[in-house]
């Protein structure tokens, strides 16, 4: 089985109550999603590798630990994973963007993509897919193969729900992915939605609902 992260962090249980809560409105469901993901980036980038260099201070020379210049690329996958976006910005504002549009096919549940454009240097960076649901995990899989196939090899996966079908999932089809979820649910209704949930994250984000 591949590497799964599930958040236990009161800040995360606390922002996530709001997201379920369907009276919090689309302003405030924008605002703690990325608050949520700027919580979920710190976490992610826990083992990015340090180098030293030598920096003078006011008073005297020092050695410090800067991040390596290793590229991170996030990746949205539309609509929905833009939610999450600027958070992941706030925290790593060096990282390119690359996008996804991918739509789930509201009969079938499969994924259904239809924009891609991604930075040259996906090949040797750190990439960091973005999507607050993981439900069947078909656009998450659906993602990473397209990202493979354009040669990246170092990826994470970063939802904000998911469920452990979406996680068997992945793992499945791509053990060497790494998966945060900020917590993790218990079923998939009969629409493909998760249970309890919290809706149609694209809606409640857009404010399409
Ligand atoms: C949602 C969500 C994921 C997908 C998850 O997107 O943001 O991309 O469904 O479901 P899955 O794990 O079963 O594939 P949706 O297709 O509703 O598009 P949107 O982001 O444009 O709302
Ligand atoms: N996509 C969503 O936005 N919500 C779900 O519960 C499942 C997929």
């Amino acid at each position: 089985m591949g590497f799964t992260h599930i958040f236990d962090h009161p800040l995360i249980h606390h922002k996530i109550s709001f997201l379920r809560d369907k009276t919090t409105s689309t302003p405030q469901f924008r605002q703690i999603v990325n608050e949520i993901a700027m919580l979920m980036a710190y976490e992610i980038s826990r083992d990015f590798p340090l180098v030293t260099t030598t920096v003078e201070t006011p008073l005297a020379t020092t050695e410090c630990k800067r991040l390596a210049e290793r590229s991170v690329v996030l990746v949205p996958i539309l609509r929905a994973g833009l939610g999450m976006l600027e958070g992941f910005q706030f925290v790593l504002p060096s990282a390119s963007v690359g996008h996804i549009g991918m739509a789930r096919n509201e009969e079938t549940l499969e994924p259904e993509p239809y924009y891609h454009k991604l930075p040259g240097h996906v090949t040797e960076a750190h990439v960091i897919v973005l999507d607050p649901m993981l439900a069947t995990g078909g656009s998450a899989c659906n993602a990473i193969d397209f990202l493979k196939s354009q040669g990246a090899t170092d990826i994470t996966f970063a939802a904000i729900l998911g469920t452990d079908q979406g996680l068997q999932k992945v793992h499945e089809a791509h053990p060497d992915v790494r998966v945060y979820l900020a917590e993790k649910d218990p079923v998939l209704n009969e629409h493909g939605y998760i249970v309890p949930g919290l809706g149609d994250a694209g809606d409640r984000i857009f404010g399409t609902v």
